[in-house]
């Protein structure tokens, strides 16, 4: 067994109901681990009791912090970031899809997944529900890439039948054999879910979006874009004249259950909304991607009045990095300019969108998401570099929810100094930081 002592910060619930309460912070905590699971939490001193013999692993400086949960984030566009100054569809046509058929290449798609995946541990993110590539060579790839790691990974094979370049276009019977092979070959293995995955309506017709209902089965995810920019929005109500609206096209295949990530949604109806509350769907917020691609400002506030679960997305590549507290920031500004009601978001409800909610979202939070006993051990040291500005800044935080909003406003990728995944070391991160720094880290002062 071994004990991870630091400051221990997560979300036990969800704070946009229970306020601060969900945040639990222990500034000198111990986890104790065995065989990748929490089996004791509590203040350093009291585990370090429990467990006098057992190796411990001292954390020190900055946050421990449940692995990121990204739950909107493409494989195939990796090396496609940056491709600014365009609205979606111009950015799909120019940007995003012809990387995309590059992945045709099964030599290509192998680096690519690698990198992608490399990508995501490197900046703490341990669980995501991946839009995949429209190749099954290619996916292959990636199921067995996350595999080795031991990443919670939720992904499926995109399908379309039309708009796309033809490359990228499969026939139903295509689609529903292909995603049903792959199902066969990875749902289930390891730390692996399948997630059923048309592009958009715009690109899958009532054929492949039925073969994609047939193949909701169990404890398959559903994943695709809804209402991402007014441009796209027209465009599916005029392909689909008698459906009621854009989620409606997805609805009438069911499609629209609580195993639905539906990515964007920035353009709802109250219909849509009161719709995926009473089916328990959930919308992906990708605030980078919804700022550089001019998409619009999600309106949160009303997802969560209509009762429906919000969790965050990087949508990488129209996103503008993998590294998930950026898009809780940046969901804290865009919030702030939507103004809805006045109520900005709090550095609760941010930790809370970066990781419990994800992993509801994508139904796996009774194994990760936070640090409660009988978890899995996925986790994310945040330890900022001797002299930085937030490694200043955290010696000034009065109490955890400023630490947190110190991380938020000022946390970058090389602040991750360890990545955890059932309490194995991730490759992609270095352990220089573990013999070092003193104790207590003091991200906060200590009350009597
Ligand atoms: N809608 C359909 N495909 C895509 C994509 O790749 N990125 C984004 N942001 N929206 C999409
Ligand atoms: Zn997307």
């Amino acid at each position: 067994m071994t004990i991870y002592r630091g400051a221990i910060v997560d979300t036990s619930g969800d704070p946009f109901i229970d306020g601060a309460q969900a945040l639990r912070a222990d500034q000198d905590g111990g986890l104790l681990v065995r065989d990748g699971r929490i089996v004791a939490r509590a203040a350093f001193h009291r585990v370090r009791a429990e467990a006098p013999d057992d190796e411990v692993v001292t954390l020190a400086g900055g946050l421990v912090l449940p692995g990121f949960v990204d739950t909107h984030v493409h494989f195939p566009q990796i090396r496609a970031v940056g491709g600014l100054g365009m609205p979606l569809l111009d950015w799909l046509e120019k940007c995003a899809l012809p990387e995309e058929s590059r992945l045709a290449e099964p030599g290509y798609a192998a680096a690519v997944a690698d990198e992608f995946l490399d990508g995501l541990l490197a900046v703490g993110t341990t669980s995501a529900l991946v839009f995949g590539s429209h190749f099954a060579a290619a996916m292959d790839l990636l199921f067995a890439g996350a595999r080795a790691r031991d990443m919670n990974v939720t992904s499926g094979l995109v399908v379309s039948d039309r708009i796309l370049t033809a490359d990228l276009l499969c026939t139903p019977e295509a689609a529903g054999q292909q995603s049903a092979d792959l199902i066969d070959r990875w749902h289930g293995q390891g730390r692996l879910k399948y997630a059923v995955t048309p592009r958009f309506s715009l690109s899958t017709s009532d054929a492949v979006l039925s073969v994609c209902g047939e193949l909701l089965d169990g404890d398959i995810t559903f994943t695709s874009h809804l209402n991402e920019n007014p441009a796209e929005v027209a465009a599916v109500v005029s392909l689909f004249p008698h459906r009621r609206d854009y989620l409606d096209t997805y609805h009438q295949h069911g499609l629209v259950t609580d195993r639905s990530v539906f990515a964007h949604n920035v353009h709802a109806t109250d219909k849509e909304l009161a719709l995926m509350g009473e089916t328990g769907a959930w919308a992906s917020h990708c605030p980078t991607s919804n700022s550089a691609l001019g998409s619009g400002l999600f309106p949160l506030r009303r997802h969560r009045a209509h009762g429906v679960g919000v969790a965050l997305g990087s949508d990488v590549g129209a996103g503008t990095g993998l590294f998930l507290p950026k898009e809780g920031l940046q969901a804290y500004f865009m919030q702030q300019l939507l103004g809805a009601d006045g109520s900005a978001l709090d550095p609760v409800q941010l930790l809370f969108l970066c990781t419990l909610a994800g992993a509801r979202a994508l139904g796996i939070a009774d194994r990760v998401g936070d640090f409660s006993v009988g978890k899995e051990f996925d986790a994310v040291w945040l330890r900022p570099a001797d002299g930085s500005t937030l490694a200043v800044n955290l010696r000034h935080a009065t109490d955890p929810v400023d630490a947190l909003a110190r991380v938020f406003a000022l946390a970058a990728p090389s602040d991750v100094a360890g990545v955890w995944l059932r309490g194995a070391p991730a490759a992609t991160t270095s352990s220089s930081h573990l013999a070092g720094g003193p104790w207590p880290p003091v991200p906060w002062p200590v009350r009597a």
